[in-house]
């Protein structure tokens, strides 16, 4: 694969993907596409600017007329889907932009897929997806998709979108299926970086409802080695899930964070709970460990510590993030809660 379009390459996983693949595969070309909606930052792609493999285009990919100008443009061989709106807490209170994003724009890409004869198209997707488990069991490829909150449930539209371009047509494509990323450039209205940012100020750590919802951890490096295993290995037609195996409560979560920061376990404070809370995600990553011969590299605590090294040293970063329209969005989800 010699040029490969990647969507959403200025959010966060799509940052740590694009830096990824121009320093590790140096023969490959990325033309990045990207809204930069609030969540999207060039300055997550600083020092990449100007690499002479990188061509960055500001624009949304429900825009037909610009994809395929791209994709003619560019001599386009591959396409990675990244770019969605992927706050579950925003889908609580705005699901329209959900539906306009994930399922209409990643429509837009299909078609033009097809229509171009792209020789591979990956969807990253999410287990949430599956909708939530019991304290037993993980999720495996083969479970049904069950979506609760307004981002799942256009993530398993979007899933099926793509599976049914390939079962109709032919369209030689991978749905990815990650369980929750960490790690630098995350925007801090996701749990962790939300947490540093807040235990780094002396402000309150909320957590919703007992605090005992189990994710399943993996930082976005690997996640990344794991889409470029799928893109370059997998057959067309196939779904793999990425995970961790590294399941956490939240108040874990916290607890290595306040560990770490050296921070007191008072500034934790239990707050109203998300509705329809998703209690437990893990996967079962032994498709493409066992496929693809991808495993991950960073252990949990080793992530985490990295991380919060990363928000350490990257303080004018985060201080950008969070002026403006931040204070304002977190007020309206955290004020009386
Ligand atoms: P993010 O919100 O940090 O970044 C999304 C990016 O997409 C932003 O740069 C944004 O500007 C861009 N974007 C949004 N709408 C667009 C549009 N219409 N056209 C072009 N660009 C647009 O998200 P993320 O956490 O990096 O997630 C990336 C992908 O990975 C998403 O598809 C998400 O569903 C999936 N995913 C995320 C996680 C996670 O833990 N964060 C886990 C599994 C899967
Ligand atoms: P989040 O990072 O939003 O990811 P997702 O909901 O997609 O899994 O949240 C991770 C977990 O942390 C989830 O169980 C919700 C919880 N959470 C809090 O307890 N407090 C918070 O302020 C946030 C943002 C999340």
């Amino acid at each position: 694969m010699k040029t490969i379009l990647v969507t959403g390459g200025a959010g966060f996983i799509g940052a740590n993907f694009v830096r990824m693949v121009l320093d590790e595969h140096p023969a490959v070309r990325v033309i990045n596409l990207d809204k930069l909606t609030y969540a999207g930052n060039l300055e997550n792609l600083k020092g990449y600017t100007d690499n002479p493999n990188h061509v960055f285009v500001k624009g949304d990919i429900c825009d037909g007329p610009l994809v395929s100008k791209v994709i003619d443009e560019h001599q386009i061989d591959g396409i990675v889907n990244f770019a969605a709106e992927s706050h579950v807490d925003r889908s609580l209170v705005e699901p329209g932009v959900f539906i306009e994003t994930n399922v209409q724009g990643t429509l837009v890409l299909l078609k033009i897929a097809l229509e171009k004869k792209i020789q591979r198209f990956l969807q990253v997707s999410t287990d949430e997806v599956y909708g939530s488990l019991g304290p037993e069991g993980l999720f495996t490829e083969t479970t049904p998709l069950s979506p609760n909150s307004p981002y799942s449930a256009s993530k398993a539209s979007a899933d099926m979108l793509v599976a049914a371009f390939g079962h109709s047509w032919g369209l030689p494509y991978n749905i990815t299926r990650c369980s929750n990323n960490y790690g630098p450039y995350q925007f801090p209205e996701k749990m962790l970086p939300l947490m540093i940012h807040n235990a780094l100020n002396d402000k309150e750590l909320p957590v919703y409802g007992d605090g005992l919802y189990v994710r399943d951890w993996l930082y976005v490096y690997d996640h990344c080695t794991a889409i470029w295993k799928v893109l370059t290995e997998a057959d067309p037609g196939t779904v793999y899930n990425i995970g961790g195996n590294n399941e956490k409560t939240n108040l874990e979560v916290v607890g290595l964070i306040l560990e770490r920061l050296g921070k007191p376990e008072s500034l934790i404070t239990h707050v109203k709970d998300r509705p329809g809370h998703d209690r437990r995600y893990a996967i079962d990553s032994s498709k493409i460990m066992n496929g693809l011969g991808w495993k991950p590299t960073v252990t949990f605590k080793e992530g985490v510590h990295r991380t919060i090294d990363w928000y350490l040293s990257n303080t004018d970063w985060l201080n950008h993030v969070v002026s403006g329209q931040y204070q304002q969005y977190y007020e309206s989800m955290y004020t009386n809660r």
